[in-house]
């Protein structure tokens, strides 16, 4: 199955994903996770993402296009994937289509994490990661066992630069903006399948599992 995640900042996209894909066992292909990864080794893509990262800009197609089209011509992507957090900008969008096309594939499903604007302030300040293993959890909503500790590793928690309240407001306009107009973008391809994201994180589970089973009958 090939799966795009879509909601704003905060929503859920990477706590569902973690789940999803060990059911569906397919790779969870964040970019977010992605230019993180590349800014903590300090390479030149993580050099040139940081200021955009950071700030709570969205970063240049061009550069979000090429890793994206790389990572989908990795052979474990031929049993299906899922996108968190690309494509969202239109030219993203039509940038992953001819990907796509090229390899004679298409996307089955677009799934849409839906979360009230006013939620999602205390989801993303509250969040914490794992330094080693980068599971996401929650102060209030997914507490660790251990306080400061990785539930699956014992690894460090850290808090994410660009989920700071000052922050925040950045990425939620640059979702407005950019990234929301590809749900229309989407429904006109009859792709579009939205979720409940305001349920606990166990029931948004289980309806995206439901919603998925339906789109595979
Ligand atoms: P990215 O890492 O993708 O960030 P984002 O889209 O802002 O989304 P988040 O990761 O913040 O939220 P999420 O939906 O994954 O929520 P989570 O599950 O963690 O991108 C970061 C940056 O990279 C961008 O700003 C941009 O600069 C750049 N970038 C990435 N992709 C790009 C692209 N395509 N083009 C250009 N630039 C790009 O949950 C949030 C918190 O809430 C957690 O603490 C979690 O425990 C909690 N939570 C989750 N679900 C629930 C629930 N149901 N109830 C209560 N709490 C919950
Ligand atoms: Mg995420
Ligand atoms: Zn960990």
């Amino acid at each position: 199955m090939n799966l795009i995640f879509m909601g704003p900042p905060g929503a859920g996209k990477g706590t569902q994903a973690e789940r999803i894909v060990e059911t569906l066992n397919v790779p969870h292909i964040s970019t977010g996770d992605a230019f993180r990864a590349a800014m903590k080794e300090g390479t030149a893509l993580g050099i040139q993402a940081k200021s955009f990262v950071d700030q709570g800009l969205l970063v240049p197609d061009e550069i979000t296009v090429g890793i994206v089209k790389e990572r989908l011509e990795q052979p474990d992507c031929t049993k299906g994937f899922l996108l968190d957090g690309f494509p969202r900008t239109v030219v993203q969008a039509d940038a992953l289509g001819s990907i796509l096309n090229e390899m004679n594939r298409s996307i089955d499903v677009v799934l849409d994490l839906a979360v009230d604007r006013d939620r999602l302030l205390a989801r993303l300040t509250g969040r914490r990661i794992c330094k080693s293993c980068g599971a996401t959890f929650h102060l209030i909503f997914n507490p660790t066992k251990v306080e400061g500790k990785c539930d699956k590793c014992s690894g460090d928690l850290y808090q994410r630069a660009d989920d700071h309240e000052e922050k925040v407001g950045t990425r939620l306009d640059e979702y407005i903006s950019k990234t929301a107009p590809l749900l229309a973008y989407y429904s006109e391809r009859e792709l579009v399948k939205s979720v409940n994201g305001e349920q606990a994180i166990d029931a948004v589970t289980e309806e995206i599992m439901n919603t998925l089973r339906g789109t595979n009958q």
